[in-house]
């Protein structure tokens, strides 16, 4: 039999989202084995989120730290007591009542965890995050599916995010039995997370679902919503808010207004708009996000553009940036912990 290792074997673990791929997708999760799914804001490495055996693989795959929890996915809001202890206390409900339409979506929400969910998952912490997706394929699957699915990003610990199937085979080929090919993800940095909390909500990390729509939901201001992020970077309420995460093996450095500082011989430059053919030539090799500086777009090819110049044996990789706002909110987050490996203060 072949191994998982060979080409043939792995080229098969990709798979288009057919009707019999999800039963086996199913089956496998039902075995406790990993399986690699799209979501519109990444690749996730799934297992069974009920099975602390399952769970366990997903760990051992990523090189995870096992203080860092996981995110469980649930189908619906009606099936949201797989996961979170219900009823909620009133003030977490009303909280939850403003921002529940954002489901299926790219948003996380820290809540009470229910007691099906296994210590492995949480960390230990009786708080567990909840999100509904809206990719078609994963909400098939999680219809499907008769439990929750437990899904982190499914790349190796610390690199860089997948937003293609390829991408999922390429860091953790040998630990999942299949990949279902959603095709690259439309949204490209991974959900927001938000803290439902007493004291108010807080955000965790930022994502497509922006700081400014929460804010008006919760009728309250971004630096209150983001106190945490200020207040205590390093504490572990979010232990993926840590800044060395998403980074390439290459050095990868962010581009200020005072210019780049030197540019060494074999430098790579990830533009979020043309550059002029004379800034151009200043670098072995450009990738150009978006033709018009289009920041969703920017957030979309980011992390496959960063990975293409990781294959590269480049001395280093030049970033723009943009406003902290908006989506430039996440872009700037997951750039700065990328940059933040090389630059350690
Ligand atoms: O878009 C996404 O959220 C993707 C897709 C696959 O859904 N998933 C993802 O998972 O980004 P991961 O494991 O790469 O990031 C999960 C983050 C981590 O920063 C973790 O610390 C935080 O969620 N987290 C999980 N449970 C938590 C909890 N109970 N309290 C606070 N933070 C939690
Ligand atoms: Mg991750």
């Amino acid at each position: 039999m072949l191994g998982k290792a060979s080409n043939e074997g792995t080229m098969n673990l990709i798979q288009p989202p057919v009707h019999d791929v999800f039963q086996t997708a199913c089956d496998l999760l039902a075995q406790d084995k990993l399986v690699g799914i799209p979501t519109e804001t990444v690749y996730g490495l799934a297992a069974n989120a009920w099975s602390s055996a399952a769970v366990e693989k997903i760990f051992l795959a990523k090189g995870r730290p096992s203080n860092n929890p996981l995110i469980v996915h649930v189908a619906s809001v009606e099936r949201l007591s797989e996961a979170v202890k219900l009823p909620l206390p009133a003030m977490l409900q009303q909280q939850l009542d403003r921002v529940v339409d954002l489901w299926p979506g790219p948003i996380t929400f820290v809540l009470p965890r229910c007691m099906k969910i296994p210590d492995r998952v949480t960390a230990g912490s009786d708080t567990v995050a909840v999100r509904i997706p809206a990719h078609p394929v994963a909400r098939t699957l999680l219809e499907r599916c008769p439990f929750p699915i437990a899904a982190p990003s499914a790349n190796r610990s610390k690199y860089v995010s997948p937003t293609t199937a390829e991408h999922c085979l390429a860091g953790l080929g040998d630990h999942v039995e299949l990949i279902i090919d959603g095709g690259p993800c439309e949204l490209g940095v991974e959900s927001t997370i938000v803290a439902l909390q007493h004291d108010g909500p807080r955000l965790l990390r930022p994502g497509a679902v922006t700081a400014e729509v929460l804010a008006s939901r919760f009728g309250m201001t971004i630096e209150q919503l983001t106190r945490s992020i200020a207040a205590a970077p390093r504490r572990l309420e979010a232990p993926g808010m840590i800044r060395e995460h998403y980074s390439p093996i290459t050095p990868l450095h962010l581009l200020t207004s005072d210019g780049c500082g030197q540019i060494l011989p074999r430098t790579g430059r990830i533009a979020f708009r043309p550059l002029s053919p004379a800034e151009s030539t200043r670098y072995e090799v450009v990738e150009t996000l978006s033709t018009v500086g289009d920041l969703d777009e920017v957030a979309r090819g980011l992390f496959a553009a960063v990975r293409r110049l990781d294959q590269l044996g480049l001395d280093q990789i030049v970033v723009d940036t943009c406003d902290s706002t908006g989506i430039g909110r996440a872009i700037m987050d997951r750039l700065r912990r990328a940059a933040a490996a090389h630059n350690p203060d």
